[in-house]
């Protein structure tokens, strides 16, 4: 049984014998060469024997065949070692566990046929008894890449070949426990746990079951009677008819009268007497007071241990379980978990590892978790298909809310699979072991019934199957509410809709036909430099009943290492295996770079997801409100510390007394402070408030920082520095009417372009860029005049597509150095530019930049949750390796900033208003011409942009653009900045 953990094991994992055949046609030969088990045969490094590589394909089959055919090719592996079972086993029922295979596996026990399996991500068992002799037995798993069931596995990641997950042999007795199935529940007291084991024992010598027992127990709960269960099996033989006696014999009759169900008494008394039972089910029932709840927030477990017994009292089986006491269910427009309507941090997430393409160690799931709760996810739908069922102890253990999901995409053939009727079987098995493996797992609350699959019978056939199996939990696919979200009803209880606009969600919860929680299962498509408008969507999202949060697409950049000929390792997408049918870098589209490093949209996401926020009530004289965002823990694990800044630098500090806050109440507190009130100098004041955790946790060290608040104080403007007299102006405008910087290697020109993000590439923004000839400006018409205190250049660009755009610079020389106020008119025809502003590149020796705005990772005008506060940083690191290279580096809302060397020499800018600002060590131009990081030329100079506008990155890869208020609009525009050197 998949859920049961047996004491008697003995794993295989480790080096087998291995071939690899172009098709499971081929015959094998003698020649074995040697796989690690796990082991995806792609992943090996590259020789004769592993030819087959992997395949990047989102909805594309990767080969023509229609279902259910599949190419004649078809790489074969075969996987081959020995064994010996232990004397002690000798009597034992020994079964063969095959934890992932990709896709088809065929089992042979000494060159004998077992079976076949197929649903490549949910283990398959083999009861190998029969088949075993004394001594050394050969194991043969014979994996076959492309099969029917490659048309129900068309998820949106790599193709792979191979054994994936581990592979192990147990032993049981020959009365064993065959299924268990524990639902642990919560009665509408939400104190009372409900607790129900159906289990089936079995026999695989048709022993008699009569006078089996089966006894369960809470550990952590020895006193309390309730949790102490047990029952023995009575098997009962219907009689035959003519073996009734004359009462029962009465008693069928008058049942097959009835038409309502509805018979007396006395009958159903007679009736019971001559039912058979279901051979060898167990059903135990309690209820248990009193009891810790399990939550994503307070994911309280309890360890549940079974016993079979024989007859005769001997133990057959032992064994344990952790079990969670919660409740979850639909109310109308709301998902409630233990009564309460939860919000979803969520994310999706696939099984990935760079090294291993999807063969992961208990590590690697834990670490993967660690990262998601240190930003603050709560949530994660395990897209697409039941991951390693360790994962599923994990999430319970660290508190998740999860999205089980079955093992079924069919998105090349989106419509028919689910009305096929080859294909009803799979469905209803993929769905069904699914439930019945991960049945008693706390964290997860909903079933999935696949991706991308169209709706049609075999999904109503896989939604009953499931009910039946595990009426406690709601179920959940996009499929039956795809275009329509008043669809759907039966199959899924959630509306559960892909990449939906704002508006479309504020609408939809407007309309007054919400009729089930809404919960997006991908949401905010965060490929590249990516996650434009998060923070609209939580807004809405948190102010809105109904309204349950989502999952970001997705958590992992897929980019395989791979190692390049020079010996270098990169990130490898679609393509890079000399696929012919790819979708490109579509693979790398997640939260986390391929080695697991946060991309700066964690950021984003982390502060939308913080346990509190504060606001003030009125911060001048120290009044703040709080508000505890949990559902079912108050404040007291988290302290508050508060700072007041001035242009950065600390002018006080502290710590906030908080009173109790109860989960999902708000409350007042004040900090005291001088300077709350009084600008006592010049510059810009700020409170800042960071929440911590107190004590460390399996992700974090004590005091770690887990969300902020800041509010602005009132605040005395930097007086303007004052203009000089224009005979100051020597060397600032060079012959060519070009600024000259100090440390300056290419002066200043205009910019409207930015190397494509892949939003701006795949969601065509950036081929009107090309049509409009935004990349290559070039500057003619230009008239320089002099006055008194100002220079005047004013000129006329040229887009490489014959645009013509008006640019006027006016330069005015202030106390070392000047000042620059630049007006662009954009043209009408030209109504969606990636930014205005000005570029120029400094010395590369100036090795590191400051500044005072949003920060401290890279933002943009439609993803900019940060700190204002002084910032530092090298050049170097303000590159972001998106796996494609493309724009990055960006920080909103800069005041001023400085370009230094190690000495401190060097320059700095002050902006009239907080812009737009970029310091990189890369030009546009380089990082557009480039499809992967090591491509990348870099110019040896410091790049830098100050954007007067810049547009929003948005979403639009997969899913919606930006909002039209990021966009950047025709007409005039202004932006001024003033350079004085530092030395
Ligand atoms: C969704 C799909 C995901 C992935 C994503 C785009 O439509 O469910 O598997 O393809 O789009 O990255
Ligand atoms: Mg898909």
């Amino acid at each position: 049984m998949l859920n049961i953990e047996h004491l008697e094991k003995i794993s295989l994992d480790g080096i087998w014998r291995f071939q690899l055949l172009e098709s499971p046609t081929d015959t094998s030969h003698k020649g074995w060469s040697k796989i690690e088990v796990p082991g995806l045969w792609t992943m090996q490094s590259e020789s004769e024997i592993f030819f087959d590589k992997p395949i990047y394909t989102n909805v594309q089959m990767p080969f023509e065949q229609q279902p259910p055919n599949v190419p004649e090719q078809n790489p074969t592996g075969i996987y081959e070692r020995d064994f010996k079972i232990p004397t002690l086993w000798s009597d034992k029922r020994i079964v063969l566990h095959l934890g992932g295979y990709e896709s088809v596996a065929l089992i042979h026990i000494n060159g004998k046929e077992v079976g076949l399996t197929k649903d490549s991500h949910l283990a398959a068992e083999f009861d190998i008894t029969p088949f075993l002799e004394r001594g050394k037995n050969t194991v043969r798993i014979t994996v076959v890449k492309w099969s029917d069931a490659t048309f129900i596995e068309d998820q949106d990641h790599w193709w792979h070949g191979g054994i994936s997950r581990s592979v192990k042999l147990y032993a049981t007795n020959n009365v064993f426990i065959d299924r268990l199935y524990t639902t642990a529940g919560l009665e509408s007291d939400n104190t009372t746990g409900t607790l129900k084991i159906e289990a089936h024992i079995s026999s695989n010598e048709l022993n008699d079951l009569h006078g089996y027992t089966l006894r369960a127990r809470i550990e952590e709960l020895p006193k309390v009677s309730a949790a102490n269960l047990e029952k023995t099996l009575v098997t009962k033989v219907a009689p035959n008819w003519t073996e009734l006696s004359e009462k029962a014999r009465h008693a069928e009759i008058e049942k097959r009268k009835s038409w309502d169900g509805t018979v007396s008494k006395a009958t159903d008394a007679i009736l019971a007497q001559v039912r058979a039972d279901v051979p060898g089910k167990i059903l135990l029932e309690s209820r248990i007071p009193k009891v810790a709840l399990w939550s994503a927030e307070t994911p309280n477990l309890y360890t549940l241990t079974f016993e079979l017994l024989s007859p005769e009292g001997a133990i057959m089986q032992i064994g344990s379980q952790k079990i969670g006491f919660r409740d979850v269910r639909v109310v109308g427009k709301d998902l409630l978990v233990n009564g309460k309507a939860i919000t979803i941090y969520g994310v999706n997430r696939h099984d990935f590892n760079r090294h291993t393409g999807r063969v992961l160690t208990r590590g690697d799931m834990r670490e993967d978790l660690l990262e998601m709760k240190r930003w603050n996810f709560n949530a994660v739908r395990t897209s697409h298909y039941p991951n390693d069922p360790l994962f599923l102890d994990l999430t319970d253990e660290l508190g998740f809310y999860v999205i089980d999901e079955a093992n079924i995409e069919s998105h090349a053939f989106y419509d028919s699979m689910c009305e096929d009727p080859r294909y009803t079987g799979a469905f209803v098995e993929r769905v069904g072991r699914m439930v019945q493996r991960d049945i008693h797992h706390p964290s997860v609350i909903l079933w999935s019934l696949g991706n991308e699959s169209g709706i049609g019978a075999n999904h109503r056939a896989a939604a009953q199957y499931a009910r039946s199996i595990d009426p406690s939990r709601p179920l959940h696919y996009e499929g039956a509410i795809n275009g329509d979200w008043r669809k759907g009803v039966g199959v899924t209880d959630i509306i559960c809709p892909m990449y939906p606009a704002i508006g479309a969600v504020m609408a939809y919860a407007k309309s007054g036909k919400q009729d089930r929680p809404f919960i997006m299962c991908e949401y905010s498509h965060a490929m590249g430099n990516s996650n434009g408008t998060l923070a609209e969507y939580w807004e809405f999202i948190e102010k809105t009943p109904g309204m349950q949060g989502g999952f970001i697409w997705e958590f992992w950049d897929h980019g395989l290492d791979q190692r390049l000929p020079d010996g270098t390792i990169h990130a490898a997408y679609g393509g890079d295996f000399g696929e012919k049918i790819h979708d490109g870098n579509f693979v790398c589209d997640g939260m986390v770079f391929p080695d697991r490093t946060a991309k700066p949209a964690m950021h984003e996401m982390k502060a939308l997801a913080a346990p509190a926020i504060i606001t003030a009530k009125s911060a001048s004289t120290g009044r703040f409100e709080i508000f505890n965002k949990q559902f079912f823990s108050d404040l007291s694990a988290y302290e508050i510390l508060w700072s007041i800044t001035c242009d950065g630098l600390m002018l006080d500090g502290g710590v906030a007394k908080l009173p109790s806050v109860a989960p999902r109440k708000k409350a007042l507190f004040a900090i005291k402070s001088a300077h709350l009130s009084k600008a006592e100098g010049e510059g810009e004041r700020f409170v800042t408030f960071t929440i911590h955790r107190k004590a460390s946790t399996a992700w974090s060290q004590t005091m770690a920082q887990v969300g902020f608040s800041q509010i602005p104080l009132t605040s005395r403007a930097k007086a303007k520095a004052a203009s000089k007299p224009s005979d100051e102006f020597d060397g600032v405008i060079n012959e060519y009417a070009e600024i000259q910087l100090p440390f300056g290697l290419v002066a200043p020109v205009l910019s409207l372009w930015r190397a494509p993000t892949d939003n701006d590439r795949i969601g065509h923004i950036s081929t009107r860029w090309e049509r409009w000839g935004l990349r290559n400006l070039t500057r003619d018409e230009c008239t320089v005049t002099e006055s008194t205190n100002k220079v005047t250049i004013k000129c006329l660009w040229k887009t490489s597509t014959g645009f013509a755009i008006k640019h006027t610079q006016v330069i005015t020389p202030i106390e070392n150095g000047f000042s620059v106020s630049e007006s662009v008119v954009l043209p009408k025809e030209l109504n969606d530019v990636a930014r205005v502003g000005t570029n120029f590149e400094l010395s590369g020796g100036l090795t590191n930049v400051a500044w005072f705005g949003n920060g401290p990772h890279e933002s943009y005008p439609d993803r900019k949750i940060g700190r204002i506060h002084r910032w530092n940083s090298t050049i170097e690191n303000q590159y972001i390796p998106y796996v494609r290279p493309q724009e990055n580096g960006g920080h909103n809302g800069v005041r001023w900033f400085e370009v230094t060397d190690p000495t401190g020499a060097g320059i700095r800018i002050d902006l009239a208003k907080p812009y737009q600002v970029s310091v990189t060590p890369n030009r546009a131009v380089d990082l557009a011409d480039a499809t992967h990081d090591y491509q990348v030329n870099t110019c040896g100079n410091v790049v830098v942009h100050i954007d007067g506008a810049h547009r929003g990155v948005g979403t639009a890869s997969c899913g919606p653009d930006t909002l039209d208020k990021y966009l950047i609009a025709t007409g005039t525009h202004t932006w001024q900045w003033s350079v004085t050197t530092l030395s």
